[in-house]
């Protein structure tokens, strides 16, 4: 072929390909797990569908409050991740959509039964316990005694040397606050609250930023879920992982479709995607430790064993109400946060 006429024919192919584009799927991702995660997930379902995902992560109270505020115009499609009780919030709001996935036969009973509390508007995709680590170093070198009950906590010994989130933004620290109220009933977990917050040396808005810091040496004790307090000991910092004493709560990390998704087929196939055993093995690559809500997927082995911890019963459906949410934090915002430390 000629080169001239080798030109005119490629100016015209890409003319046509520019007259009748083909409109590239695309998946808008709230994502409330750990970063690493949510890229990894992301990447995972580009990969496995060509479809376009746009990622960003927020912690679980940031996401519920993005969803409400987008309701008129919602512009996510999947919130996957986060702690359960704002997506059993988003759910009871209807700012979420009703979807039953032909892959939950696949998945553990307390998975499905957070679908079916919620009129199948989120589903559990993992779960962990509550707990907290320490600085094995930072504890030594300031001469601390080494705590293992939530109680010991209070002890003014640790006045500036604990960090937690804040339960307005962050799920975990909403989990511990729920937790304490349904351990020690609700004016003994306020008083602990109240305690802890004397000693507290910052609030910080994602749930696992305190572990994080513990880490690195910027506080001595984070209160967190415990394997996220894994993930930094198994990095090889000198972090101690405790399942407190009195017992503690749990999550079951949960995804929902976003009501009025624009883009609801690929929603769903993330969905069904996200519930398979290639997806959710693939938090065994960014040392996420939470135990995957299908059956067949595999735990490491480095994961919290749940069955060994003292869990209390989680009140999944009071605690993720919407009423008792907005009381909680509303309570304390009040009563804890105002207070002088
Ligand atoms: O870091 C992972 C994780 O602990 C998840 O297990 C949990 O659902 C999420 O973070 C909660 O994050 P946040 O407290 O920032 O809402």
């Amino acid at each position: 072929m000629k080169k001239q006429t080798f030109i005119r024919i490629a100016t015209v192919a890409i003319a046509g390909a520019a007259a009748t584009p083909i409109a590239a799927a695309n998946l808008t991702l709230y994502c409330s797990a750990q970063e690493e995660w949510c890229q990894l997930m992301a990447r995972g379902f580009e990969d496995a569908t060509g479809i376009n995902v746009d990622m960003t992560r927020k912690s679980s109270g940031e996401t519920f409050a993005q969803v409400k505020a987008e309701e008129a115009n919602p512009k996510g499609d999947v919130w996957w991740g986060g702690t359960g009780d704002p997506h059993l919030q988003a759910a009871e709001e209807e700012l979420t959509e009703p979807y039953v996935s032909p892959m939950r036969e696949q998945l553990h009973p307390w998975a499905i039964a957070q679908a079916t509390s919620a009129g199948d508007r989120t589903i559990g995709i993992y779960s962990g316990a509550l707990g907290y680590g320490y600085n094995t170093d930072l504890l030594a070198a300031e001469n601390l005694s080494e705590p293992s009950c939530w109680k010991d906590l209070l002890k003014p010994e640790f006045k500036g040397h604990v960090q937690m989130a804040n339960p307005n933004s962050s799920g975990t620290a909403y989990t511990t606050l729920a937790t304490m109220v349904q351990l020690f009933g609700e004016d003994e977990g306020f008083e602990f609250m109240k305690g802890l917050h004397a000693n507290i040396n910052q609030y910080t808005k994602s749930g696992s930023a305190p572990i994080k810091a513990a880490a690195l040496g910027e506080t001595t004790i984070g209160i967190v879920f415990m394997h996220d307090a894994v993930a930094q000991a198994v990095a090889g910092f000198p972090i101690t992982v405790v399942a407190p004493c009195e017992g503690t709560g749990y999550e079951i990390g949960s995804m929902s479709i976003i009501k009025g998704a624009r883009n609801l087929d690929e929603a769903k196939q993330f969905y069904d995607w996200a519930l398979s055993v290639e997806a959710q093995n693939l938090a065994l690559q960014v040392n996420a430790f939470q135990v995957p809500s299908n059956i067949g997927a595999e735990t490491s082995d480095k994961a919290p064993d749940l069955s060994s911890i003292k869990l209390i019963d989680y009140d999944f459906k009071k605690y993720g109400s919407s009423d008792e949410r907005k009381r909680l934090l509303e309570k304390w915002d009040n009563e804890v946060s105002v207070l002088p430390q």
